[in-house]
């Protein structure tokens, strides 16, 4: 959409009440969702910074790959809602519309696939780096390390500005991360690593490669595959959050896609965010027992107690998250399929969420489940031990990372990211020798 389009007869008059200056800030707008003020010339303007910690009333980009309206509990990618891609489409069909912006027809769609298959082997060098690890590292640490470290085997061969090589880095990044993330589960218990195949789907792949053994042959329940591979769509893009804004802004000095998305692994780590899976499951589990519920939710709405519940509450959503609804849904469809018919953490989850939607402190704070509350529950069902969880998480929001990194890249506007503070600080003092000081 050309910036003179998004242009509208809207627009505000900031005054100065002190001086009685006035400045005009143009309004812009998107194809759907809200309009913003354009402050880019603010600071020439008026020698004024605005003020945004944490950037809750801020758009950082221009984008046309993910949408979400918090009200309503939409999301879409590329226009097309998260429910019915879940339903009826694949992941690696979903990465083809979150790269190029279209459902692949068929040609394309198996070129896509063969080029994404034919790249997932690492480098036997790379493995070296699984070494240097103790057995019991978490293996978010393996990821930020050995993601990080595919920039020393790809880094001289990648000028960001040709499409081409830009296009070969996403694809290797896309194909190879499944196989670093099994790979790092492999070497915390032990086992020997397991090579992909080519014969199998991404999420196919992956389940074999996490659980497959050199000593006999792993029989893949599709349940399970499709569980799974619903779970990679699920996750795979969110808009501006926390690690695809570390992605763009890495990314926005030129740096090199491998060291972004070890970046975006390194912020999508933390338990305020993709970390969240995984402290569910944790605070499930020390939870205990539904009769300890009201004492948990007490210590989540006391303000002097640091404690939240986990997998509850979203910065953009103020509904349910539309993801937290399928997730519920394929949790069901995976302990059915497993014959778990008493999953006691589930039904702690469930009631979790049934008293806390009737507690006034959620409701008048819009606090609802959002796609970390179930997921956890899933993996353990499926055998993923709760330290893998969040590499899940990685796994699938790669292509969104890539996809978003490209879209920065691509940007004729882009620049680098450089924000500015409001500085509390001293001001100018002179210096102390050490002798006239105290
Ligand atoms: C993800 O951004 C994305 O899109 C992220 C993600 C993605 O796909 O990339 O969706 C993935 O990260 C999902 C979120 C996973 N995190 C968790 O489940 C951790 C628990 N949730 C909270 O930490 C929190 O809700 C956040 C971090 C998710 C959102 O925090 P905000 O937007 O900064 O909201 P806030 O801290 O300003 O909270 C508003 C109020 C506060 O109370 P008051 O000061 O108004 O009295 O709600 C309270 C908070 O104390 N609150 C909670 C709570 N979450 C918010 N109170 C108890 N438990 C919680 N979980």
């Amino acid at each position: 959409m050309a910036e003179q389009d998004q242009r509208n007869s809207e627009s505000f008059t900031l005054t100065n009440n002190s001086t009685g200056d006035e400045f005009e800030l143009q309004v812009l707008n998107g194809t759907v969702g809200p309009k913003v003020i354009d402050v880019r010339r603010l600071y020439a303007d008026t020698g004024y910074f605005t003020y945004d910690p944490g950037f809750t009333s801020t758009g950082s980009c221009e984008s046309n790959i993910t949408y979400i309206d918090g009200d309503e509990g939409i999301l879409l990618y590329r226009g097309y809602p998260i429910a019915a891609l879940a339903e009826h489409s694949d992941f690696t069909e979903v990465c083809y519309l979150l790269l190029y912006g279209e459902l692949p027809d068929k040609t394309q769609k198996d070129k896509f696939n063969n080029d994404i298959t034919y790249h997932t082997m690492l480098h036997e060098q790379l493995n070296n780096f699984y070494r240097g690890f103790r057995r019991d590292s978490h293996p978010m640490a393996i990821m930020c390390g050995v993601v990080g470290a595919l920039s020393a085997f790809y880094h001289d061969s990648l000028d960001i500005s040709d499409p081409w090589h830009r296009m070969v880095a996403s694809y290797r990044m896309l194909a190879k991360i499944p196989t670093i993330a099994a790979q790092a589960y492999k070497y915390s218990i032990g086992q020997p690593f397991i090579f992909p195949r080519n014969d199998l789907s991404y999420a196919e792949n992956f389940l074999h490669m996490m659980f497959a053994t050199p000593a006999e042959d792993y029989e893949i329940s599709p349940i399970l595959a499709r569980a799974m591979d619903r779970i990679l769509i699920l996750h795979a893009d969110h808009e501006q959050n926390a690690s695809t804004s570390t992605v763009r802004l890495a990314g926005s000095s030129g740096a090199n896609p491998f060291a972004c998305i070890a970046a975006g692994i390194a912020s999508l780590w933390g338990p305020a965010h993709g970390g969240a899976n995984e402290a569910v499951l944790n605070m499930l589990q020390e939870i205990g027992d539904k009769s300890n519920i009201p004492e948990f939710i007490a210590k989540a709405k006391d303000k002097d107690d640091p404690f939240r519940l986990m997998g509850f509450g979203h910065r953009v959503y103020k509904n349910f998250d539309p993801r937290a609804k399928v997730m519920q849904e394929t949790c069901h469809e995976v302990l059915g399929e497993l014959g778990v018919t008493d999953e006691p953490l589930l039904e702690l989850a469930m009631e979790l969420e049934r008293i806390a939607l009737e507690d006034e402190y959620f409701v008048e704070r819009k606090l609802y489940p959002n796609v970390d509350f179930y997921s956890g529950i899933i993996f353990r069902a499926m055998g993923i031990p709760t330290s893998m969880f969040t590499v899940l998480f990685a796994v699938a929001r790669t292509v969104g990372w890539i996809a978003q990194w490209n879209e920065m890249v691509e940007d004729p506007s882009q620049k680098i990211g450089r924000p500015r503070q409001l500085y509390l600080g001293e001001t100018y003092r002179d210096f102390v020798p050490v002798d006239k000081r105290g």
